[in-house]
């Protein structure tokens, strides 16, 4: 269902709920991490706080998953709006900046032309594995042969 709308690229992204906003942002080839970040980075531990992204402060609550306390500490001195692309799930739909920390001309008309236009419907569900799917195509097919010959044994 959510759909990750990255201001700084200019594009909509696709995910399932609950995906980790990071792994989202890397598999769509979305640039993070600013120079610290690309030189090195924790993976996605949270340990490194180079995976920054900000997130509109008009936005509902409930589009990532709450603050971890890993955020509540490292964050500390950053603003409230800001995330850790890392320790965060997606939940619903949103807006982000990615790279926060590094200056973009026009960021506030950017974000809020970004909030104004509707964000599209993304998946609703998780894909199906390709086993479910020839295990669900072989079930709609004709039933197996029942063995009946069992009938009536044993009394
Ligand atoms: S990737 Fe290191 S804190 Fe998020």
């Amino acid at each position: 269902m959510p759909v990750i709308r990255f201001v700084r690229e200019g594009r909509d992204v696709e995910c399932y709920p609950g995906e980790n906003l990071r792994e989202v942002a890397l598999r769509e080839g979305i640039k993070l991490y600013g120079l610290k970040g690309t030189l090195g980075n924790c993976g996605g531990c949270g340990q490194c706080i180079t995976c920054f992204v900000e997130i509109p402060e008009a936005a509902p609550s409930g589009v990532l998953s709450p603050r971890t306390p890993v955020e509540d500490q490292k964050l500390r001195r950053r603003p409230q709006n800001w995330r850790l692309a890392c320790q965060a799930l997606v939940q619903q739909s949103l807006v982000v900046l990615t790279r926060p920390q590094i200056g973009m001309p026009s960021k506030d008309d950017a974000m809020a032309a970004a909030m104004v236009q509707p964000l599209p419907a993304g998946p609703t569900e998780w894909p199906r594995e390709p086993d479910a799917e020839a295990e669900s195509e072989s079930a709609d097919g004709a039933p197996e042969a029942m063995d009946t010959a069992t009938g009536g044994e044993g009394t």
